[in-house]
């Protein structure tokens, strides 16, 4: 039998930037799904990969003194290696800089601008760098700002192509009509029907001012616009458009994860392409919320951006992957803590997932030497579980469907409960000392059965432990990876030798987590702020610097200046006068007499009346809080140079 496709793609990230817990949800949200369908038998396709052109990214390359092309190629290395540690699942990963992107998006302007779905025009407006679109008046904020970053808009005018967009409003109001549930939530679907009966606009789709881009086939001044380019990336993956290629039989079937603010590049820009194109628009757009960290939004600049590798280094991946997709619906906005991420680990996954596995292995090893035993008669106790069972498995599959991750696991963890309860009320324990040898063989049969399920349900949540489980079950740990779906529940397990390992999920210590976490804390406000790097220079450039020591003569506070010494040097061959902002560091008389670095051929400058001739060097922690002055670790002439 064929087994049914299924296409998951995520966003491709922007390379200007370290991967954070933003990047890490969509991308562990679609090896969710694509895990969970494998293991029911599906033919899955899971795409992810990085979005590497535009000005955003030129811009932050020339501001670290590099090539375009050398920035990604050193960022493209962290998001890959997030994904293996994260245990991401993907089939491909496409870079919009490889050749076989370069092709199809070459392929596809040329298509349009032949049927006429593209044409010369000129366009002026104002642009976000940032964003990498131009923003109309009406939704610009006030003082000309972006709506969605804030920052201030730039007036352009340029020579543009156009994709005719505004043909594609009615065909494609059409097809959302019909197709009620091609975008989720429901509440963005609705968004975007409003959004498209107000008509639509054509799209400038190139750019002169730029030139880190695919070149516009035919007029290479222009190069194609990032978002244009970077929405291909999922037909070019799938060898788009070869005939005997797999996006025949994966783009029936693509579904399309991404955040909230990418949504309409998504659900009206892109399936306006493929129908100009004669191509089907994606059978699903899924648009998810926003993480804010601690109840603010994530930024640099407040310093708490959530590192997705710390978070697997500190807890493990499976406790990461599962609080993001248990702590909030997957469309809708939610807040991540540490703090809580540890109750969930130490609650759902150490204590009722973790227990469950444990005291029914200690209880197998215990009564019926490590192998489990046939099941007997069974009772209202076990054929109400059995029937939990298959409610639960049903359940699950129809939250998948809906990509509700939240109540999948919710469900799941309503038969975890139930699973501990019915070790209460049949008191195993108790039934060993009678030797019940019957009815503790149902007991304890009818909990590895379970647990067996368990095992498989929260795998495409938390494939480790998954794995760990089957094994501990005395199963071969690869078999869920096998997509041979669900073992039903009749497929008896007795006789199976199962093998109790190391705990699931130890639990973390609220005190000693706390205690700890400070540290961390302390520890990373100590560490410099690597901040944007400078560019990259020549040795000239280097040794036009004078560097030279310095012995302190005497020192003096500037008037009406809290943070400024003015200092007396005796540099050997002459004296001279610096000022220097060090006063909140060091007395005066901890400073006379020490040997210290000045850069001596700075140009004077005048600091609240006084001349400055010269620099000292310090070094200074991220937070501006301390400083330590340079200084030689020898006694050596004043004057001599430093090299
Ligand atoms: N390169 C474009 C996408 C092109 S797809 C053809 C892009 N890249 S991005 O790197 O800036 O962002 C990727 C995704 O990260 C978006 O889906 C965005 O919603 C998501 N997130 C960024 N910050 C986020 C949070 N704080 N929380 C959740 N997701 C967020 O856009």
């Amino acid at each position: 039998m064929s087994r049914k496709p299924f296409y998951v793609t995520t966003p491709i990230y922007y390379v200007n930037d370290v991967p954070h817990i933003g990047h890490a949800y969509t991308t562990i949200a679609a090896d969710v799904m694509t895990r969970y369908r494998r293991m029911c038998g599906f033919d899955t396709f899971f795409l992810t990969g990085t979005d590497e052109h535009g000005q955003k990214i030129q811009r932050a390359a020339a501001a670290k003194g590099l090539t375009a092309q050398e920035l990604a190629d050193r960022t493209v290395v962290n998001f890959q290696e997030l994904w293996k540690a994260l245990g991401v699942s993907n089939d491909d990963f496409i870079r919009t800089t490889e050749e076989r992107h370069r092709k199809v998006v070459q392929y596809i302007f040329a298509t349009l601008l032949a049927k006429g779905d593209i044409y010369k025009g000129s366009y002026e407006g104002w642009y976000c760098v940032p964003c990498e679109t131009y923003v109309p008046e009406s939704q610009m904020g006030e003082e000309r700002t972006c709506p969605d970053c804030g920052r201030k808009l730039e007036m352009m005018t340029e020579e543009s192509y156009f994709f005719r967009m505004s043909r594609y409003a009615e065909p494609l109001l059409a097809y959302y009509e019909a197709n009620g549930e091609a975008i989720l939530p429901k509440g963005r679907y609705n968004e975007i029907l409003s959004f498209l009966r107000g008509g639509l606009r054509d799209q400038s789709i190139s750019r002169t001012t730029i030139s880190w881009g695919i070149p516009v086939p035919g007029d290479e001044k222009h190069v194609v616009y990032v978002w244009f380019d970077a929405l291909i990336n999922y037909l070019a993956a799938v060898g788009y458009p070869e005939e005997n290629a797999p996006w025949k039989k994966y783009w029936p079937v693509v579904h399309h994860l991404v955040g909230k603010d990418i949504i309409r590049f998504h659900s009206v820009v892109w399936p306006a392409m493929l129908l100009a194109l004669g191509v089907n628009p994606p059978k699903l757009v899924f648009a998810h919320g926003w993480w804010t960290v601690e109840g603010e939004k994530m930024s640099k600049s407040k310093g708490n951006v959530v590192d997705p590798f710390e978070m697997v280094e500190l807890y493990g991946r499976d406790s990461f992957r599962y609080f993001l997709l248990r702590e909030v619906p997957f469309g809708l906005d939610g807040d991540f803590s540490e703090l809580a991420l540890v109750q969930r680990r130490n609650a759902d996954l150490a204590n009722d997932l973790g227990n469950l596995l444990n005291r029914t292995l200690q209880m197998v090893e215990r009564y019926c030497g490590g192998t489990i035993p046939a099941a007997g008669t069974e009772t209202e106790l076990e054929r109400d579980l059995v029937e939990l069972v298959a409610a639960t498995r049903r359940d699950v599959d129809s939250c998948m469907d809906r990509y509700a991750f939240d109540e999948a696991l919710k469900s799941i963890w309503i038969l975890v409960g139930r699973g501990n309860k019915y070790i209460d009320d049949t008191m195993p324990w108790k039934l060993g000392k009678e030797e019940n040898t019957e009815r503790l063989g149902t007991v304890l049969n009818t909990l590895c059965r379970v647990l067996r399920t368990v095992a498989y349900l929260v795998a495409p949540f938390i494939p480790d432990s998954a794995a760990r489980m089957v094994d501990q079950l005395g199963l071969d740990a690869e078999i869920i990876a096998r997509g041979e779906g669900i073992p039903e529940w009749t497929e008896d397990l007795s006789g199976v030798s199962v093998h109790r390992g190391d705990i699931l999920f130890p639990r973390i210590d609220l005190k000693e987590w706390e205690a700890a976490k400070a540290e961390r804390e302390a520890r990373k406000g100590m560490l410099p702020d690597p901040g944007d790097h400078e560019p990259e220079i020549e040795v000239e450039q280097f040794r036009n610097c004078e560097f030279r020591v310095a012995s302190v003569l005497a020192v003096e506070p500037v008037p009406k200046a809290d943070k400024l010494y003015k200092l007396e040097l005796d540099l050997g061959y002459e004296r001279r006068t610096i000022v220097s902002g060090i006063r909140e560091f060091y007395a005066p008389e901890e400073l006379v007499g020490r040997k210290i670095i000045v850069l001596c051929n700075l140009k004077p400058a005048k600091l609240r009346g006084v001349v400055s001739n010269g620099m000292l060097l310090a070094a200074e922690t991220a937070d501006g809080k301390g400083l330590a002055l340079l200084t030689v670790d020898r006694d050596i002439a004043p004057g001599s140079r430093i090299h």
